[in-house]
């Protein structure tokens, strides 16, 4: 396989990724879920995973390519193998691309912030990533192509007050994605990190954005719609083009 740029034989004319297979994180709503449907209009069987069943149901009736909802809780420290193992199962072979969207905004003062927010944050920005990389790699590598890419944010490399557990753990993912690109680099592997500025999806429901003076308004912020684009334009790019880092802001 030459990469997930060309299309499988036959493919439809605006579905370059035909006969991939493809596995999106956080798919039940907001980035991962406009990812996933990006990466089925553009011809690729999508695996959604999240917590919420019904949500999943929902959207793989809607997805071209009899795209599969594999529910799961990416906190608990084997749901990486599991899911690695699962998807391969449920798609029929080995991934193409893979969307790690899912993740966690505690916004708060440190001292506010309890040791489940710490973990969550820990859990689905840094161990679960590289966990699930770690899972994909050696099939990546054997075939000589794969497709990582990670939501990073703003917070990968800007801090603001109330981020402490965010902020830190997207910086960390940032590393990791820096290591992994050091690491695979050669071997036909692409690894992206899409980071975007404040976007509206139910992320910010807790916190009142058009309440909240120091926050940005749900208006002024991107929507999920535009970071999807990003990926999908990310992983449609030729194979010998590696798109190292997408960073997205309003203008
Ligand atoms: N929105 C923004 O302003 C913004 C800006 C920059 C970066 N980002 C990043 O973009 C990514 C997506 O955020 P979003 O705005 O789309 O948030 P969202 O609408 O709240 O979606 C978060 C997703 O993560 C999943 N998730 C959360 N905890 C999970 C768990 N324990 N196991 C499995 N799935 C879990 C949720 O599904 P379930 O609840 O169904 O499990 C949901 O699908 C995150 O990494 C976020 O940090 C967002």
């Amino acid at each position: 396989m030459s990469g997930p740029a060309k299309a499988a034989p036959g493919a439809a004319p605006g579905e370059p990724l035909a006969g991939r297979r493809a596995i999106v994180t956080g798919a039940s709503r907001g980035i991962g879920a406009a990812s996933a449907r990006v990466l089925a209009a553009l011809g690729a069987r999508v695996a959604c995973v999240a917590r919420s069943r019904e949500a999943l149901a929902a959207l793989v009736a809607e997805l071209p390519h009899d795209a599969v909802a594999l529910p799961a809780d990416l906190l608990r420290a084997e749901a990486a193998d599991l899911l690695a193992a699962g998807a391969r199962e449920a798609l029929g072979g080995e991934a193409d691309v893979i969307v790690h969207a899912a993740g966690t905004f505690p916004l708060a003062p440190l001292e506010e912030l309890t040791d489940a927010d710490l973990d969550a944050a820990l859990a689905l920005h840094v161990a679960f990533p590289l966990r699930f990389v770690r899972a994909l790699l050696p099939g990546f590598r054997t075939r000589g192509s794969g497709h990582v890419v990670l939501i990073g944010s703003v917070a990968d490399r800007s801090v603001f007050p109330a981020n402490a557990a965010y902020a830190a753990t997207k910086h960390a993912l940032r590393a990791a994605h820096e290591v992994l690109r050091a690491e695979t680099r050669g071997s036909g592997v692409r690894m992206t990190l899409v980071s975007p500025a404040a976007t509206d999806t139910a992320i910010w429901d807790a916190h009142d954005p058009d309440g909240a003076a120091h926050l940005p308004a749900r208006a002024e912020m991107l929507r999920p719609e535009d970071v999807a684009d990003a990926v999908g334009w990310a992983v449609t790019r030729p194979a010998h083009v590696d798109i190292e880092e997408l960073r997205l802001s309003r203008s």
